[in-house]
C-alpha cells in the first residue's frame, strides 16, 4: 500500500456525535496503513462509543479524562501534542468547532489542540440546520483563518431522520485528506490530464469490442497527481472502479472518438498529459442500430473494421511545451519497441509494461514497468503497487520539468 501514514503518530479526537461509531472504522484503516493511533475522547463521546472499543482497535490507552495522564514528568496533553504528527477531530460537532474557534480549553481534548503546532483536521458532522447556522459558519471561517484544516460534510440521509448536508464524509475521503496533509505539493501549478481504462467500440446496441484494461493505473496516477497538488482531470473509459476523489475533474467517455474529443477539450490548458488508457485501435465500420439477430443476412457475420485515431500520436504533433507521457503495452522487446513508440509519437516519457507477465498489469493492483525518457535513459521499476508506480512516474515527469527549466535558465 502506498501511504505517507506509515510510522506516523496520529491523534484521533472523538467528540459526541452519532457518527462517532464510524471513527472506529477510521482507526482500523489507519492502523492497517501502519500509523500509530492514539484516541482522545470527550466525555460526551463516551456516551456513543466505549473507550474500550477504541483501545482495542488502536492498541493504545484511550484518554477521556482531563487528569488521566498525569503519570510521567510531562503534563498529559502536552506530552501527546509533542509526539503527534497530525491530529484529526472526527466527528467534529458544532460544540467543539465553537469551543476551539473561540479559544476555549476546558477539557483534555481542547487543551491538547491548543497546545499543538502540528496540523489539525476537523471533520464535521451534524444536522443540516446546525451546519448551515450563521454561528457555525462564522466559527468555521475563524478556524480556517487560524490555519486549521477542514473537510466539508457529505450530503445524504442523516441520523436525525432528515436529508441534507451534515454526514461524516466517507472514511476513504478522510484518509485521502490526511495523506494530502503529509504530501509535499510539488506539482502545484501543473494541470494534469490523465486518460484511463478501455474504450468500447460498438457492434450493435448490446455487443462491443473492448479490452481487458481495468483503469487502475490511470486512476492511481490521477489520485497521486492531485495529492501532489496538480489540478487534475481524469478522462476515463468504462470501468468498475469507484469514482475518483471529488476534487478531480472526472470525465466519462465510451469510444475512442469520444475520448479524443474529451482530450482535445482539455489539451489547451494542460501542462502534462498522461495517456494510460488502452484505446481500441479499430472500430466497426458500420455500427448496427438494431440488435443483430442470429438469422440476419450472413454478411453481418463479418465485422468490417476501420482505424481509430491515434490520440497520443496526434497530441505528439501539437504538444508544444507540454509534457507528454505514453504507455506501451508490449509482449516482447520491451525497451526497443517502447522507445520506438516514444520517438514515433514525439513523447517525453514512455512507460512500458510487459502485458504477458502473470500477476501484474491488466486488472491487478500491482505493476512492474520500465520508464524511458526521450534521451533513451531507462529506469526499471520492480513489482509494486500501482499507486507507488504512479508516484515514480510523476517523479520522472517532475525531473523532466526541472531539467527543461534548467536548460532554459542556462540559456538565459
Ligand atoms: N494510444 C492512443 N490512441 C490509440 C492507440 C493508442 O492514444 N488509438 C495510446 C495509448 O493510450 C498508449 C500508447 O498510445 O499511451 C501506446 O498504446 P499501445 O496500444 O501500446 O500502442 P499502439 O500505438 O496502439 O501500437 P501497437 O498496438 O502497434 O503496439
Amino acid at each position: 500500500m502506498f501511504t505517507n501514514l506509515r510510522n506516523k503518530e496520529i491523534i484521533i479526537a472523538v467528540t459526541g456525535g452519532i457518527a462517532a461509531y464510524k471513527t472506529c472504522e477510521l482507526v482500523r484503516e489507519l492502523t492497517k496503513r501502519g500509523a500509530s493511533v492514539h484516541v482522545v475522547m470527550t466525555k460526551n463521546a463516551t456516551q456513543f462509543v466505549s473507550p474500550l472499543t477504541f483501545q482495542t482497535l488502536s492498541g493504545h490507552p484511550v484518554i477521556h479524562e482531563m487528569f488521566q495522564l498525569f503519570t510521567g514528568p510531562k503534563i498529559g496533553h502536552i506530552a501527546l501534542s509533542d509526539i503527534a504528527d497530525q491530529m484529526v477531530i472526527v466527528p467534529a460537532t458544532a460544540n467543539i468547532i465553537g469551543k476551539i474557534a473561540n479559544g476555549i480549553a476546558d477539557d483534555f481534548l481542547t487543551t491538547m489542540v491548543m497546545a499543538t503546532t502540528v496540523p489539525v483536521l476537523f471533520v464535521p458532522s451534524m444536522n443540516t440546520k446546525m451546519w448551515e447556522s450563521k454561528i457555525v459558519q462564522m466559527n468555521i471561517q475563524r478556524l480556517k483563518e487560524a490555519g486549521y484544516e477542514l473537510m466539508e460534510p457529505g450530503v445524504g440521509d442523516l441520523a436525525c431522520g432528515t436529508k441534507g448536508k451534515g454526514r461524516l464524509p466517507p472514511i476513504p475521503d478522510i484518509i485521502e485528506k490526511m495523506e494530502d496533509i503529509f504530501t509535499e505539493k510539488d506539482l502545484s501549478g501543473e494541470r494534469v490530464v490523465v486518460t484511463a481504462g478501455p474504450t468500447i467500440e460498438y457492434i450493435d446496441p448490446v455487443r462491443c469490442i473492448t479490452n481487458r484494461s481495468s483503469g487502475k493505473m490511470g486512476y492511481a496516477i490521477a489520485k497521486i497527481a492531485r495529492r501532489r497538488g496538480a489540478e487534475t482531470t481524469l478522462i476515463s473509459g468504462e470501468t468498475y472502479l469507484p469514482p475518483p476523489r471529488s476534487d478531480i475533474n472526472f470525465v466519462k467517455v465510451r469510444t475512442a472518438i469520444e475520448m479524443k474529443e474529451a482530450v482535445m477539450r482539455f489539451f489547451e490548458d494542460a501542462t502534462i498529459i498522461i495517456k494510460a488508457a488502452a484505446v481500441a485501435d479499430f472500430r466497426c465500420k458500420k455500427e448496427s442500430i438494431k440488435k443483430i439477430k442470429k438469422n440476419d443476412e450472413e454478411d453481418l457475420y463479418v465485422l468490417e473494421l476501420e482505424k481509430n485515431p491515434d490520440i497520443l500520436g496526434d497530441l505528439g504533433k501539437i504538444k508544444g511545451n507540454r509534457i507528454l507521457v505514453g504507455f506501451a503495452a508490449e509482449t516482447e522487446n520491451l525497451v526497443e519497441n517502447a522507445y520506438e513508440k516514444l520517438k514515433k509519437k514525439n513523447l517525453d516519457i514512455i512507460v512500458a509494461n510487459n502485458v504477458a507477465k502473470e500477476g501484474i498489469g491488466f486488472g491487478s493492483d500491482m505493476n512492474e514497468v520500465t520508464i524511458i525518457d526521450a534521451q533513451g535513459r531507462v529506469k526499471h521499476v520492480p513489482k509494486m503497487s500501482k499507486e507507488e508506480i504512479a508516484n515514480i512516474i510523476l517523479d520522472s515527469v517532475k525531473r523532466t520539468i526541472k531539467k527543461r527549466k534548467k536548460r532554459e535558465d542556462d540559456w538565459l
